[in-house]
């Protein structure tokens, strides 16, 4: 088993070990996994191609790491314990037999169907089990999953389907969401009626609702499940075969198909896990985040399950029954550290103190926090009303493309300080650049974050387009991969993450480009042209504030269009994509070039009508003028 750091000092060792002699660390770390014949090369790499190649020639399945394992000491041990959405329906346990034994019942359902290693299969499903023994399962026999977030819509699910050519489905009848059944077949339905990869849909029975079930490529999982055999070998994957794609947001309005592979995301997500959160055996380990995103990915499913933890998944949202579900679940299983997003503090701080208040949380050990920056105040209020005071915060900074947690304290060791992240993690070598590229070497410091060495966890390739994997994250500076994010490092040399510098938003947690709701906001008859930028919004982080042209209203006036770009931007991207502010205006503010000055309309947006700076390039600048009377009305 993996190591844990137990004090300060040993982190120091550990890092300065990890920077000195990368290659030693990590092949000590993944010494501990089960590998079917070991590695002859430990790292292969160059940012200038990019080639990314960690445990060259090694072969493993990272399935075996998680059941044939542990089973010997923890068979009987909870692996995942559910939670439904109805607190008082019956919840599911299962041991790490019990859901070996699924996984590979699943795993010869999928053979049977002819998917072969390397297959993709995407997937939309709400929080219920049988989404991770699928993924599971496919990791098993080498297919690749591609998760989609079951609050994307048919049109987002579908680019998905295509780009990765997935030749399977695997969704539910329905998903419940708080007091909402949420018709998740119907969304596959209208999706793959455009999918012509898609030859089979597995359809899990959960909300019993009424759907349309076409027997030609519809096949109820249970009744796959009734006849498949018990017994199943796991495929040997190389360690550098694609373990799964997920798709995020980027500054085009394509999103990005990110390539995780087998070997170096295994250890990358146990170790962090492990350390991060300072998990201990017999510990309960609640992630509050949906697998459809990187964080379940990585730290509800892969990085407990290879340390042999117990992991919660939970159905339901943190305000249904009432704001205080979330530590209800912590009272009732007792749970020792608890990971969740900022804007899930800031809403259920909101709601007022009377939903913590009599709950038990004394079982807490460690909380954590992903997806955005924290403020401090509710950094504070996490840390005095949920942690009482005595739980360390995890604030950690990590992308979809890290696969795993990049900079962060280790709970309980590394010193915290609101708001900050801390310090980079053994194995992450971050550097703050200028705009330029040059290094900012000064201890307190302001500028663009990049890592400068491979870790394991790092993506390797975007699905199908590696000339844009280089582009986008290895050709702003060179021999440098490029986060995206702005970065603060103090004088005691901890960083703060600021946020995004380029045309990513991050509303609740979640990223956004803001070409991708442009182009939705573009397909409305009415619409010309649109710029999108992100506010400042107490409970989301981010808010999305679009300003639109409009040839002419329709008969429903300013509000019918705002209400019609609204419903036409869900149909497109999904709910989550739905400006929160839209402001039609006569003309956008453009330089002479036709380039649209978007610093301007980000200063509007926050509120701030001065301090424009140079404006001389504009086009006309009365166009400044009229869109600051409008953006007056529009609050
Ligand atoms: O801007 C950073 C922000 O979320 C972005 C990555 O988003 P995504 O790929 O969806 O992954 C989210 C979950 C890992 C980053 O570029 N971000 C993530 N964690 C933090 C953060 N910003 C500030 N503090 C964090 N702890």
């Amino acid at each position: 088993m993996i190591d844990k750091i137990s004090t300060l000092g040993g982190y120091i060792h550990e890092y300065q070990k990890s920077v000195t002699k990368p290659e030693e660390f990590w092949s000590r770390i993944a010494e501990s996994f089960f590998w079917r014949k070991k590695w002859n090369k430990i790292l292969d790499w160059n940012f200038s191609e990019p080639k990314i190649n960690w445990f060259v020639n090694g072969k493993v399945n990272i399935t075996e790491n998680i059941f044939e394992r542990h089973l010997f000491t923890r068979g009987n041990q909870p692996a995942i314990i559910w939670e439904p959405n109805e607190p008082n329906d019956e919840n599911r346990v299962l041991t790490y037999n019990e859901l070996f034994t699924e996984v590979k019942k699943f795993s010869n359902v999928l053979l049977q169907h002819g998917i072969k290693k390397g297959d993709r299969i995407a997937f939309y499903m709400p929080m219920i089990p049988e989404l991770a023994i699928a993924m599971l399962a496919c990791a098993r026999i080498g297919a690749i999953h591609s998760i989609v977030f079951a609050g994307f819509s048919a049109n987002s699910l579908a680019d998905r389907i295509i780009d990765a050519e997935a030749k399977m489905v695997i969704t539910s009848d329905g998903g419940y969401r708080g007091s909402k059944i949420i018709p998740v077949k119907e969304i596959v339905d209208e999706a793959v009626s455009t999918c012509p990869t898609v030859e089979k849909v597995i359809v899990v029975q959960r909300t019993n609702s009424e759907i349309a079930f076409d027997d030609k490529i519809d096949l109820w999982w249970h009744e796959c499940m009734a006849g498949a055999e018990e017994y199943h070998e796991a495929a040997t994957m190389d360690a550098e075969d694609t373990l799964f794609i997920l798709y995020t947001s980027g500054s085009t309005d394509k999103p990005k198909g990110i390539v995780h592979t087998c070997g170096g995301y295994m250890v990358y997500t146990a170790y962090t896990f492990k350390n991060v959160f300072q998990y201990s055996d017999g510990d309960i380990y609640f992630c509050s985040a949906d697998i459809g995103w990187i964080t379940g990915h990585s730290y509800i499913v892969y990085g407990p399950l290879l340390n042999g933890a117990t992991t919660m998944m939970f159905e339901g949202i943190p305000t249904y029954p009432d704001a205080g579900r979330y530590w209800d679940i912590v009272s009732k299983y007792n749970v020792s550290q608890f990971y969740t997003a900022p804007t899930a503090i800031r809403s259920l701080m909101s709601k007022g103190q009377e939903y913590v208040e009599n709950k038990d949380l004394s079982s807490l050990k460690v909380l954590g926090t992903v997806g955005e920056p924290i403020n401090e105040e509710a950094w504070h209020w996490y840390h005095d009303h949920i942690g009482k005071n005595r739980c360390p915060i995890v604030d950690t900074w990590w992308q979809t493309e890290t696969g795993g947690i990049a900079i962060s304290p280790i709970a309980g060791i590394i010193p915290t300080k609101p708001s900050f992240a801390t310090l980079p993690l053994p194995g992450i070598q971050p550097i703050i650049v200028d705009a330029e590229g040059k290094e900012l070497s000064e201890k307190s410091v302001e500028g663009n974050l990049c890592i400068k060495y491979p870790w394991p966890g790092m993506l390797r390739t975007i699905w199908g387009d590696h000339e844009r994997f280089k582009k986008t994250y290895f050709s702003t500076y060179e021999n440098l991969y490029f986060t995206g994010d702005g970065v603060k490092r103090d004088e005691d040399g901890y960083y703060r993450i600021l946020g995004r510098v380029d045309d990513v938003i991050n509303v609740s947690g979640h990223r956004m480009g803001t070409a991708e709701v442009e182009n939705a906001i573009n397909e409305h008859p009415l619409v010309n042209e649109s710029a999108v930028v992100g506010f400042h919004h107490d409970i989301k982080g981010q808010g999305i504030y679009a300003f639109v042209v409009c040839g002419e209203l329709s008969t429903g006036g300013e509000e019918g269009i705002k209400t019609s770009i609204r419903k036409g931007v869900t149909k497109i991207i999904g709910p989550i994509a739905k400006p929160d502010r839209i402001q039609l205006v006569r003309s956008l503010p453009k330089t002479r070039s036709g380039k649209i000055m978007r610093r301007i309309l980000r200063k509007i947006a926050e509120g701030d009508y001065s301090n424009f700076g140079d404006i001389s390039t504009l086009l006309d600048t009365s166009v400044v003028d009229e869109i600051i009377k409008g953006a007056l009305e529009n609050v």
